[in-house]
Formats: C-alpha cells, sequence, structure tokens
C-alpha cells in the first residue's frame, strides 16, 4: 500500500562514506515523488436513484457502491490513502466509518457537504501533507476497473497537471431548445468523462481555491479548465459508468455477476 521505504539510516558507526551516502538519501528523499491520494465524494443522497439510503451505501451483490469503490482504490499499487466523504448526518458518517474499518489500507473519513464540490474540498483540506497527486473518484462509478485508476496516475505522473478518463459518445447529440432541435453536435469531437480524475495536488488546490460554491462544477477538471489550465484525456472503460438510475443499477449487477 505504502512507498518504497528509503534507506532507514540505521547501522553500523557512521564513516565519511556513510555520511556522504546518508547525505545523498536524503536529497533523494527531498526530491522523491509524495504520496498519491484518492477523495471518493460519496455524500450524495442519490435522488436519481429513487427514495431510500445515501446512494453510496445502497448495496450492489450485497456490498455497499462505496465498499466496491474504495475495495479498488486500495487494491491499486499506487494509491497511498483514500479520504472519503461521507454523508454528513450521524448515521451515515458512522456507517461508513464501519464499512472502512473492515477494508485494508489507509483510509479516512471526512464529513461531506452540500454538493459535490463541497464534499471534494472538504475531503481536500484534510488531505495528509505528504501527498502531491490527487485523485478524486465518484462512489457511484462503483465498477471502475483498477486499470484505470493506474493509467490516471501514471498521466499525471508523467507530467500532466489535471488527467481525466474518457468514452467516445455512441449516440448522436442534438441542442435543443424546448422540444425544437437547435443544432446537431458533431459527435466525433465528443467525449463522456468519468473518474478518478487525476491532478497533481498544486493544481487541484488552485482550481478549488478560484471557483465559485454557488456555481458548482458537476467534475473537477471543469473548474481546471476555466482557470485555463490543460486537461489531459486518457482512455476510460464502458464498466466505470456512473451509477446514476435505477437501470444503471441492474445493469452493475450484470456486470458483476459476469465478473463473479
Ligand atoms: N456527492 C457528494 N456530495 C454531494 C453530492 C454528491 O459527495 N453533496 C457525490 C455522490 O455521492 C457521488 C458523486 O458525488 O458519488 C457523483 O454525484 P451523483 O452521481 O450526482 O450522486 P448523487 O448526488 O448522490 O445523486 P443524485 O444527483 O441523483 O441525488
Ligand atoms: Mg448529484
Amino acid at each position: 500500500m505504502s512507498t518504497d521505504p528509503t534507506e532507514a539510516g540505521s547501522g553500523p558507526a557512521p564513516t565519511a562514506a556513510a555520511a556522504t551516502s546518508a547525505a545523498t538519501s536524503a536529497a533523494a528523499a527531498a526530491e522523491a515523488p509524495g504520496r498519491v491520494a484518492v477523495i471518493v465524494p460519496a455524500a450524495g443522497k442519490g435522488e436519481r436513484l429513487g427514495p431510500g439510503t445515501p446512494k453510496a451505501l445502497r448495496e450492489l451483490g450485497g456490498l455497499p457502491l462505496l465498499v466496491h469503490a474504495v475495495r479498488t482504490l486500495v487494491a491499486a499499487r499506487s494509491v497511498d490513502v483514500v479520504v472519503v466523504a461521507a454523508p454528513p448526518n450521524p448515521q451515515g458518517l458512522a456507517e461508513v466509518q464501519r464499512l472502512l474499518a473492515d477494508l485494508p489500507g489507509d483510509t479516512r473519513v471526512v464529513a461531506g457537504g452540500r454538493t459535490r464540490q463541497e464534499s471534494v474540498a472538504l475531503a481536500l483540506a484534510a488531505l495528509p501533507a505528504d501527498c502531491d497527486v490527487v485523485l478524486v473518484h465518484d462512489a457511484a462509478r462503483a465498477l471502475t476497473p483498477v486499470d484505470v485508476v493506474e493509467a490516471v496516475v501514471a498521466a499525471v505522473r508523467g507530467g500532466a497537471g489535471a488527467v481525466i478518463p474518457v468514452v467516445p459518445v455512441t449516440d448522436t447529440v442534438k441542442a435543443v431548445d424546448g422540444d425544437l432541435v437547435s443544432a446537431t453536435v458533431d459527435r466525433s469531437t465528443l467525449r463522456a468523462v468519468q473518474t478518478p480524475q487525476g491532478f497533481t495536488r498544486d493544481v487541484l488546490a488552485k482550481a478549488h481555491a478560484a471557483s465559485d460554491p454557488s456555481l458548482p462544477a458537476t467534475d473537477d477538471a471543469g473548474l481546471v479548465e476555466a482557470l485555463g489550465l490543460p486537461v489531459r484525456t486518457v482512455p476510460g472503460h464502458a464498466e466505470a459508468f456512473k451509477i446514476t438510475t435505477p437501470f444503471d443499477l441492474v445493469l452493475a449487477e450484470a456486470v458483476l455477476r459476469r465478473r463473479r
């Protein structure tokens, strides 16, 4: 789960060579990449799924959506810390704490906010100081394959400040004005956007600091775009779809059955 330990520094009495080597490894540690954190916004009500418990706590194959999502994240070799923004009511918080206690890895909980953007900002404020790469991953994308997570981290480590997984749009998309079509959008230039979205911590923090909480964005890359900074795409995956409606839950059950 954690990064490789560097020289532990214990051992025999210091010599000149050992002192040089200690200085070199201290310099390497200073420049070594920090850790990777994933923020999981899970505080939504799931209104489009219909009445019931918060969406992240609804079950899929006998386990809450949140557990599916976090299991994948802690299994990702590149991920060190997972911070979940839980439903802020006492029952929601307690339930998320209970669920995460049963999972391996470094997982933490914060109370989420009224909008997704606010939930992400609250988790961002609670990140450990040594995390320099931050992913944001919707609990509702419960079946996202681990390869997508690794590809996003690799692209950030490769130098991108902001990275989003995308898939081609298969439907023809039209803009409408009431019930009249106003335009057909060129589908070849469109992509549907998924999570996890990945950022250097600097870029994500700047984007959130500059955002207007009264005009919340539906994704974090949108806040980066608003700053005029580049956002790179990597291939997403059909199974990273967001569980939004009751039909999506049926689809997710089918995906899970095929995996098992
Ligand atoms: N989310 C959050 N805090 C909020 C609202 C949403 O952390 N105040 C999270 C959701 O839990 C979800 C992700 O953001 O994992 C994507 O949001 P969405 O799919 O819209 O989930 P809900 O807001 O729960 O669903 P709905 O909009 O149907 O109520
Ligand atoms: Mg929502």
